[in-house]
């Protein structure tokens, strides 16, 4: 064990609130900025979730015993990072899922900006809330992974979109968050060192290196809930936007939104 790790592995400045369960670890963190901003760092955790949130007001599936739902709450330095943290949420959670199981880094995707796929199949998802307490920002990266589910635990419109590591893995072993929460505090709080330490390029390049299943291939895309968009994904540009070439050629930016599974 690395000297700047604890006893359980996290982050030796990282503060763990474990739950014996709540509404939403995102919401808990929300709610009680007041008792947490002098421990930041700090890390939220619930073996279940009664109102897992997911994006765009989705209900986040949260039952004991098959998930990971974690909230991260840390201060970050300057707005222009925040287009990153989706990315680099995302990239903690594929190598905390390489290191727990094994599983190939080549099967592993990251859905701009905010979904982590295993063979295509939605495997965590991550939802970043921030709360500006100037001159800080106060970000919230909570994370939910799918670990234990078999395919009859998701529901009939998930259950061809929607994988677990157990799956993935095709092992037997049930996860345990208690081992897989650690790896996830470590990968992140290294790829946070990364981006205050102004190593963008680096974020951008492994975003793109991890977004290789949908390079250059037809997507599309819901720029707003009401107004969907075709075009060919071109990658991810120097601050995070998502590069679309139109039918016609012409490439445009985005900073929001959210890409069709197909
Ligand atoms: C998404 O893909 O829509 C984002 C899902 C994020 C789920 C996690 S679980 C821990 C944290 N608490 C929540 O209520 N949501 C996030």
């Amino acid at each position: 064990m690395k000297a700047n790790t604890n006893g359980k592995g996290y982050p030796c400045n990282l503060e763990v609130i474990t739950l014996e369960e709540c509404d939403s670890t995102n919401t808990y963190l929300k709610r009680n900025y007041d008792q947490v901003k002098d421990k930041l760092p700090v890390l939220v955790t619930s073996p279940l979730q009664t109102a897992g949130r997911g994006r765009e007001q989705r209900t986040w599936l949260s039952s004991r015993g098959k998930g990971l739902y974690s909230s991260f709450g840390f201060n970050l330095a300057a707005r222009q990072y925040l287009n990153m943290l989706p990315l680099i949420s995302g990239f903690s959670v594929i190598e905390t899922l390489q290191a727990a199981s094994g599983i190939s880094n080549m099967e592993l995707g990251i859905k701009w900006p905010n979904d982590v796929l295993y063979q295509g199949k939605k495997i965590a998802g991550i939802l970043i809330e921030n709360i500006i307490m100037e001159p800080q920002l106060f970000c919230i990266a909570g994370i939910g992974i799918n670990l234990n589910h078999t395919k009859d635990d998701f529901p009939e419109e998930l259950a061809e979109r929607a994988t677990s590591l157990k799956m993935a893995a095709g092992s037997d072993r049930e996860y345990a968050v208690e081992e897989v929460n650690p790896l996830l505090a470590r990968f992140l709080f290294k790829w946070l060192e990364k981006l205050e330490a102004g190593e963008q390029k680096e974020i951008i390049r492994t975003a793109n290196r991890y977004s290789h299943f949908l390079m250059d291939k037809p997507i599309s895309f819901h720029q707003t809930r009401d107004r969907l968009i075709s075009g060919i994904f071109k990658g991810i540009n120097h601050d995070g936007g998502l590069i679309l070439e139109s039918n016609e050629g012409n490439k445009a930016i985005y900073y929001s939104g959210e890409i069709l599974c197909h």
